[in-house]
């Protein structure tokens, strides 16, 4: 009885530990893919809440079903086309396709302006596409990294951004970050991913739910990050 009581005050404190060391996202969990499939590089979810949708390094799109909890294969893509789905229809539909190493795009709220990251350049453009600046770009951001996909968050005017802060010495380490910005680039929050991507790149954060959703073509799983109910 004795040492049960030690175990419980043990596993409590571990628990407490964890959770007050974390930060706004202390419960990570994973959504394992399915055997021999790698790189769920977007995590999308329909009007509907399905999903996440996730577009896998062999071209196919899956989609989770959250009732038998498998993934079933929904669609074929090929890499750097954005593909729009539509749950009314069930169509997928191309809307851009050559997008060579350029990240994102988020389309903001308004449908004013449309963000897109450079990998390679290390930062965010902003294109507008209404308003006087209409099919101009400025840099919205600089990042201290290289950015992958850009997703709106729940909040309103709010993105987070995909970026992998590479450096080489001593070693190579890859150590991701989730940013959250806003519109006027502002940065909001730098949410280091140290569960489950030690030295891994990723490729989205995607907010839903209250809860992020990471993609990266380094693992065999989504990752998901809860808050402190
Ligand atoms: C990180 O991964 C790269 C290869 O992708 C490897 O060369 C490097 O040694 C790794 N760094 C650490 C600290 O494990």
């Amino acid at each position: 009885m004795a040492n049960l009581i030690v175990f419980m005050f043990f596993f409590c404190s571990l628990l407490l530990v964890v959770v007050v060391s974390g930060n706004a996202y202390p419960f990570f969990s994973k959504i394992q893919m399915p055997p021999g499939v790698t790189g769920p590089e977007s995590a999308a979810f329909d009007a509907a809440g399905g999903g996440p949708y996730v577009s896998v390094t062999d071209g196919r799109v899956l989609k989770w079903d959250s009732t038998l909890k498998v993934f079933v294969e929904f669609a074929y893509t090929a890499p750097n086309r954005l593909l729009k789905y539509d749950p009314v229809t069930k169509q997928v539909t191309v809307l851009l396709r050559g997008l060579a190493g350029a990240g994102g795009p988020a389309v903001s709220f308004d449908r004013s302006f449309v963000l897109v990251s450079e990998y390679v350049g290390k930062r965010i453009q902003k294109f507008w596409l209404t308003g006087v600046k209409a099919n101009t770009a400025e840099i919205l951001i600089n990042l201290p990294g290289n950015p992958n996909k850009i997703k709106r968050s729940e909040t309103e005017g709010e993105y987070w951004v995909a970026l992998n802060v590479i450096s080489q010495q001593p070693i190579l380490f890859t150590a991701p970050q989730g940013l959250r910005i806003n519109g006027l680039g502002m940065l909001l929050e730098t949410l280091p991913l140290v569960t489950g991507y030690f030295n891994a790149s990723i490729a989205v954060v995607q907010e839903h739910n209250l809860a992020l959703y990471i993609g990266s073509r380094d693992t065999d799983f989504v990752g998901v990050l809860k808050k402190v109910p």
